[in-house]
């Protein structure tokens, strides 16, 4: 027997008892004559003591880190005890051992605060994952799983897996593409979801279904977005969108429960996309904390009057004015000032400025355009800005698209300095009335904002019929989003033919490219198909939430790098002559 215990179960009940432990050597200290060591393996740390004599066999033959080591032994209580470890009130008296194997010297340090950079520890991964905070989150991650399965379970939803060599329809990302040997000069493509399966089983009568299910998508990588990532991907039939809403928000508050002992009692709010637009900036609010956007003027909508007997051209030549009132910072300091005006002046935000009001404790205000502004000008501004004494206001002004996104990231940084994102705080919310087409500039075509399967508010599918009315048309589609960050979305779905190739046809899909491309759906809604809709979770980026962090990568047992690549693997590469010719494939010179 390799071992009777772990290294993580001992405790003071077991003193007395002999035991057989193997796992991997984490430190030696060796004091003179004696050694301890401490034994690591996935359950927690031992510490082992060897005495006199068997530290002359260790100088024979030297421990070194990551050694594989199995030992016999006493449980006896520790001297001096480690209240930082599970195992810290006994050690392990050493009686006899066995190095089971060597180990090289590892490139890095294998512990949470390890020396490591990026690179390196990608490519050495499976000693990356050795570190405690990494073997954690791979933890949280299977029960996660575990606890979305245990609860579809419970409705009656059955896990049924899908192809993952499909037909290539790109749409939103890019496709990667596997070629087919046998149907030489053809391709399959890897799913991006298994969005039209799941429809299908719905044609089919499986009224719910879900699966944990890895997705692929060639796009531009960020913190938040792997290539290849993993979807928790479910579907029902008879439902509208309330139901949809109803077991999915039961989905969370009992994951939330079970994975983070965390009882959500209330119902997650609900917000419309316009609203989420107007008042945050984006889709995707983070609503830990207010600092609401104020549309001082956009799209001459809102006018402040203020604005109107005001001579000052960054303001009157602005397409787009927005503000928001940071609480408490209206003794920030000059220098604090000029920060943000150049945090807001790098490339990725865009802007040439910020200006400031700030509302004095004592009721004055100050302003960095106090030229043009009198006193009671700027009372009115903060008044429409909701702004308290104490409160400093930052108002950009510009080109609508970028202001309002910029503003959207200065919220969100401010809301960083003041402290008020706090990873255990857990605000979601559902976004709901998404539009059902967004204009592509660079391609100048309308397309599906979730996708083309997305069915329409039915008191608007006659606006379909009307190319200047698409940009009004809202869909039974939503999102969840917790703390900032889309974890989720999902929609009401078309489930009639015709329905279906006018949506198409909006898309700018004549009927044989819709046939050639979707044909087999179209053709499955004619026998017969429910009413149905569904939603998917991004898992990897539940995980790394509740996990307290917004990049995924640390949640996924073997990621990719920032280039794609799998640097332990060095994935992608060529591959040898004989099977490009197999696959009747020529490699252009780059
Ligand atoms: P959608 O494209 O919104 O919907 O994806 C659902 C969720 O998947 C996560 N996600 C990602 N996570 C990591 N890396 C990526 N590259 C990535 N892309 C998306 C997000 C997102 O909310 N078939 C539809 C769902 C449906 O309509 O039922 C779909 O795939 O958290």
């Amino acid at each position: 027997m390799y071992r009777t215990h772990t290294c993580g179960e001992l405790s003071m009940q077991h003193v007395g008892t002999t035991v057989t432990m193997a796992g991997w050597v984490q430190t030696i200290r060796k004091f003179g004559s004696i050694t301890f060591t401490d034994l690591r393996d996935r359950y927690g740390i031992t510490q082992l003591y060897f005495n006199e004599m068997l530290n002359a066999r260790l100088d024979k033959t030297p421990l070194g880190r990551e050694f594989i080591l199995q030992v016999k032994g006493k449980v006896v209580e520790r001297s001096n005890k480690n209240p930082k470890l599970t195992t810290g009130d006994i050690e392990i008296e050493v009686t006899d051992f066995t190095i089971m194997n060597s180990a090289a010297t590892p490139p890095f340090t294998i512990e949470d605060d390890t020396d490591g950079g990026d690179e390196l520890r990608m490519k050495y991964r499976y000693l990356d994952l050795r570190r405690p905070v990494l073997r954690k989150n791979l933890e949280l991650r299977y029960k996660v799983n575990r606890s979305v399965r245990n609860y579809l379970d419970t409705l009656g939803f059955w896990d049924i897996e899908t192809p993952f060599l499909i037909k290539s329809t790109p749409e939103g990302a890019r496709d990667f593409v596997v070629p087919s040997r046998m149907n030489q000069g053809q391709f399959y493509a890897l799913p991006q979801s298994p969005q039209t399966f799941k429809q299908l089983l719905m044609v089919s009568g499986y009224d719910r279904y879900y699966q944990v299910v890895k997705c692929f998508r060639d796009e531009d990588l960020r913190a938040d977005r792997q290539p290849e990532f993993t979807q928790i991907d479910c579907e029902m039939s008879f439902v509208e969108q309330e139901d949809i809403l109803n077991t999915f928000e039961g989905l969370f508050k009992h994951v939330f429960k079970d994975v983070k002992g965390v009882d959500i009692k209330e119902e997650f709010p609900r917000m419309t996309f316009d609203d989420a637009m107007w008042n945050y900036g984006n889709d995707k609010p983070d609503i830990r904390f207010e600092m609401k956007i104020s549309n001082v003027k956009a799209l001459n909508k809102v006018y402040c009057d203020v604005l109107n007997s005001v001579d000052f051209k960054v303001f009157s030549d602005a397409e787009t004015i927005v503000a928001i009132s940071v609480p408490g910072a209206s003794e920030y300091t000059r220098k604090q000032i000029d920060e943000l005006v150049e945090w807001v002046k790098r490339p990725q935000i865009g802007m040439s400025g910020i200006v400031n009001v700030k509302c004095n404790a004592d009721g004055t205000y100050k302003s960095s355009v106090d030229k043009f502004f009198t006193e009671e000008q700027l009372k009115s501004l903060a008044g429409f800005c909701n702004a308290k004494p104490g409160d400093l206001i930052l108002i950009l002004a510009g080109a609508e698209t970028r202001t309002r996104k910029a503003m959207s990231e200065l919220r969100l940084e401010m809301g960083n300095r003041l402290g008020l994102r706090n990873p255990d705080n857990y605000k979601p919310l559902w976004v709901i009335d998404f539009p059902l087409f967004e204009y592509d500039e660079e391609d100048d075509r309308w397309v599906a904002r979730h996708h083309p399967f997305t069915s329409p508010k039915p008191e608007q599918i006659a606006l379909m019929d009307d190319r200047s009315r698409y940009g009004e048309i809202k869909a039974n589609a939503y999102d969840i989003v917790l703390n900032g960050t889309e974890i989720g979305g999902g929609s009401i779905r078309i489930f009639q033919r015709d329905l279906q190739e006018k949506m198409f046809a909006a898309l700018g899909m004549d009927k044989e490219e819709a046939n050639e491309k979707f044909g087999f759906l179209m053709g499955a809604f004619e026998y017969g198909a429910p009413p149905h809709g569904g939603i998917a979770f991004g898992f990897d980026r539940l995980c790394a939430l509740l996990g307290g962090q917004e990049t995924i990568r640390d949640f996924i047992a073997f990621p990719k790098n920032n280039a794609g690549r799998d640097v332990m693997l060095d994935a992608p590469s060529a591959i040898d002559d004989k099977q490009m010719t197999e696959l009747n494939l020529q490699a252009k010179d780059a």
